[in-house]
């Protein structure tokens, strides 16, 4: 298997898809969040590249409208692109439409995979077994900093290749995915550093968004993979009917289905 990395934006035009997986990550927060929404139960996650093609969404099939601007909320849009933001009773069954600085960008550009799937810190074992299911090269973007490097994406995509690589013979890594095999590596274990270190996380400290730092810069807390088909990223069946099934277990009323 090969593995590629693209660290930044600036990489994608030349990041091979075709015939690969490819995976999207922007830990701070887009693909986070998009985790968030998948196990709260939402029916799918829509990226789209700005506010006038979500807008030109909404009121229809029970969409969600969501995402930010650099960090903030956009006006008059029912969510912002907090984890925390998709409860079950916001977005369960629903259609999410998400438009966000950099992370939907990603999203898109990963949907022209083969296939295509989100990871996040919080997902990341459940993504690379994914991945590692469906037996072909894989290409890892990063969604980065207005078109820049973003150290969180690389860590993140840095502990997929980890899992995608190790012991495994016939791994072959580009030289993006052996520097963020590295990062990851640096850093694992020690995921709240990025808190400081990463100067977008700092960004959002300063808008008060300590809360949803903590929400992103967790691992393995989810079990979900936001796979791409027909328009948008949606957790499996057999995923949705195991959150279904839970919720309705903690609930004790069937989660008001
Ligand atoms: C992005 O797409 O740039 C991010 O998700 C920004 C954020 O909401 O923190």
């Amino acid at each position: 298997m090969r593995v590629h990395v693209a660290l930044s934006p600036s990489e994608f035009a030349e990041a091979p898809v075709s015939d690969r997986t490819v995976l999207a990550v922007d830990v701070l927060r887009a693909t986070s969040a998009a985790v968030a929404a998948c196990e709260a139960g939402c029916r799918r996650v829509v990226p789209v590249p700005d506010e006038a093609a979500a807008e030109a969404l909404r009121g229809t099939d029970g969409v969600v409208l969501a995402g930010e601007r650099g960090g903030h909320a956009i006006s008059g849009f029912d969510l912002g692109n907090s984890p925390d933001e998709f409860t079950r009773a916001r977005v369960e069954g629903r259609t999410v439409v998400l438009t966000t600085t950099n992370g939907t960008a990603a999203m898109m550009r990963a949907a022209t995979g083969t296939a295509a799937a989100l990871v996040a810190l919080t997902n990341v074992s459940a993504a690379a077994a994914w991945a590692r299911d469906q037996r072909r090269d894989v290409t890892v973007l990063c969604a980065g900093d207005n078109g820049a490097f973003s150290l969180e994406d690389a860590v993140c995509a840095g502990l997929l290749v980890v899992r995608l690589s190790d012991g495994e013979p016939g791994a072959e890594l580009s030289g993006g995915a052996v520097a963020a095999r590295a990062l990851g590596l640096h850093y694992a274990g020690h995921l709240r550093r990025l808190a400081t270190d990463s100067p977008w996380a700092r960004r959002l400290a300063h808008q008060a968004r300590e809360v949803d730092l903590a929400a992103c810069l967790r691992q393995d807390v989810s079990t979900v993979v936001p796979v791409f088909a027909a328009g948008g990223f949606a957790a499996a069946p057999a995923e949705r009917a195991g959150l279904a099934a839970g919720a309705a277990g903690r609930d004790g009323a069937g989660a008001g289905a």
